[in-house]
C-alpha cells in the first residue's frame, strides 16, 4: 500500500524553510511548496506524483540514508 512507504522528515532550523515537491515523469516541475518556520516538522513520502524534493533554507532532513543538514548560502 502506497501510504505505508518510507517517509522523510524535515525539521526547519530557521523561519521560512521551503519544501518543494517536484513531479515524477519526463517533466520535472515544481508542483507544491510548503513553508516551515523554525521548529516546524514536515513528514512526507515520495509518491506517484512526487519524485524529488528540494529544500531551501536551514533544515535537518532525516531519511533512511541518514541525516543531512541543509544550509543557506553565505
Ligand atoms: N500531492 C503530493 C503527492 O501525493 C503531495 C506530496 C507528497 C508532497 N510528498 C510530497 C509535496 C513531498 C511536497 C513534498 O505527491
Amino acid at each position: 500500500m502506497s501510504s505505508e512507504k518510507d517517509f522523510i522528515t524535515i525539521k526547519a532550523l530557521e523561519d521560512g524553510v521551503n519544501v518543494i515537491g517536484l513531479t515524477r515523469g519526463t517533466d520535472t516541475k515544481f508542483h507544491h511548496s510548503e513553508k516551515l518556520d523554525q521548529g516546524e516538522v514536515m513528514i512526507a513520502q515520495f509518491t506517484e506524483h512526487t519524485s524529488a524534493v528540494k529544500i531551501r533554507g536551514k533544515a535537518s532532513i532525516l531519511t533512511s540514508h541518514g541525516e543531512i543538514v541543509s544550509d543557506t548560502k553565505k
